[in-house]
């Protein structure tokens, strides 16, 4: 694997990190004024997971000195915003919106790990999405179980998230 190949890898990782920090941010600021105890405390909990993996990926992108993406700013301000209407909309929204994110990351982690290990290099980083990889199975899981039924438009919402999702990855590689 060359240097930039693994700079795109941590640079987009470290972005996604971001987002999903700023996503579940705000579906917490809507849900402390608005939201049940059970829910919040389900969201913190991923919160809390996620605030993980953001350390690990700032940790990365300082020591190897790693541009992050210049979209930052907007995928935070994208990320809030989506997390604080799917919280404003409904508890399923919030769960919609959850597993669509997590869908995408789970199969961005699965490629990125079958990337490394064909690499045979980068074996800590590796460990980490691993590690990373499983935690966002666990929400995807976690969604899809505090989910009602989906209505039509749900799913469109879903779809919707997901293509955001897929060209927010392509981009932050890049850019
Ligand atoms: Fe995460
Ligand atoms: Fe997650």
């Amino acid at each position: 694997m060359n240097k930039s190949r693994l700079e795109e890898i941590i640079r987009v990782d470290h972005a996604g990190e971001h987002g999903a920090t700023s996503i579940y941010k705000g579906t917490l600021d809507i849900l402390n004024l608005f939201g049940d105890k059970e829910t919040i405390s389900i969201i913190q909990d991923m919160a809390e997971g996620e605030k993980k993996h953001v350390k690990e990926f700032n940790r990365l992108i300082k020591d190897k000195s790693i541009r992050p993406t210049a979209l930052l700013p907007i995928w935070k301000m994208a990320g809030y915003s989506l997390g604080a209407l799917s919280a404003i909309h409904s508890k399923n929204a919030i769960m919609v919106c959850t597993e669509a994110v997590e869908e995408v990351i789970d199969k961005h982690y699965s490629d990125q790990i079958e990337e490394l290990e064909q690499s045979g290099k980068e074996e800590s980083l590796l460990n980490s999405i691993r590690e990373f990889h499983a935690e966002e199975v666990e929400h995807e899981m976690i969604a899809r179980e505090e989910m009602d039924e989906i209505s039509p438009i749900m799913n469109i919402f879903k779809d919707v998230v997901k293509i955001g999702c897929k060209t927010a990855i392509k981009i932050s590689e890049k850019i």
